[in-house]
């Protein structure tokens, strides 16, 4: 047992999405939050300077908030910097995202599948290893979703900006026959009810956070970790940028009404 917090991290809000599943899975554990909202879109910088800003946050996660565990509910971050961290603690586990390739060319019919992300998990090494190993035999339709981070960041998961990008991506992939749309950034699970609306019944839409949160329980039995708290507590946010354009996404997206904390400067 270890009642020692759980360090996520995400390049903004996005990851809540996956802290959501784990508060679903894993109440009693204690989860500390850092989403670098001052130096959000992460997708589209290179891969050398997110690797410095994820060792920075893991630093402060671990060094300074005595984090058992880390999860990068980021798939930029995960494809960049994995395992870079898993070298630098080796007594930390870290669990990474990555787009669920393998359950989207299980679940396609047609054996189209659309793989939303970003610019920097398209061109990582980890991605280039998923198609390898899982997309052989099915074609895979690839969309950065240029700007789209950032209209989720702005609060604007249903106007009409949002809703014409979405249509420009998922059309144009429905055309050629994409049955299930996967996600393959922390950030889109905010508009998944918008996509599912776009490409109507019948198509899927596939979001990995609960098979990593499901990852995250099995390390942390497998390691002996879990807590041993008898009542869930609310989860600290901190963010680098303004708490208070992260608020009301924090709120939708984890309905809990605690409070966003400005995050001190070392992990920048
Ligand atoms: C971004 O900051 O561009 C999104 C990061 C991600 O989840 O891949």
């Amino acid at each position: 047992m270890d009642n020692s917090p759980v360090g996520i991290f995400d390049s903004g809000i996005g990851g809540l999405s996956v802290a959501r599943a784990i508060i679903g899975l894993l109440p009693l554990e204690r989860l500390r939050y850092f989403g670098d909202t001052a130096r959000i879109p992460y997708g589209s910088k290179p891969a050398a300077t997110i690797l410095s800003y994820s060792i920075s946050i893991s630093k402060y996660l671990i060094e300074d908030l005595g984090c058992k565990a880390v999860v990068l509910a980021c798939n930029t971050a995960s494809a960049a910097a994995l395992p870079q961290l898993r070298q630098t603690w080796p007594h930390i586990p870290f669990i990474g995202m990555e787009p669920a390739v393998k359950p989207g060319a299980a679940a396609t019919k047609t054996g189209v599948v659309g793989v939303l992300a970003t610019a920097g998990t398209f061109q990582s090494q980890r991605y280039a290893g998923l198609m390898a190993r899982f997309a052989q035999h099915i074609q895979l339709l690839e969309n950065p979703c240029t700007g789209l981070v950032e209209l989720i960041e702005a609060g604007q998961l249903d106007s009409r900006s949002t809703r014409q990008l979405l249509e420009s991506i998922l059309h144009p992939m429905m055309e050629q026959g994409a049955d299930t749309f996967v996600l393959g950034c922390t950030h889109y699970p905010f508009v998944q009810p918008l996509i599912q609306d776009i490409i109507g019944p019948g198509r899927f839409v596939i979001n990995p956070a609960p098979a990593v949160a499901r990852q995250l329980r099995h390390i942390l039995e497998k390691h002996g970790l879990l807590a041993a708290h008898t009542v869930p507590h609310h989860p600290i946010i901190e963010v680098s940028g303004r708490p208070e354009q992260a608020q009301p996404l924090t709120d939708y997206m984890l309905g809990l009404g605690h409070l966003v904390m400005q995050a001190p400067n070392k992990a920048g």
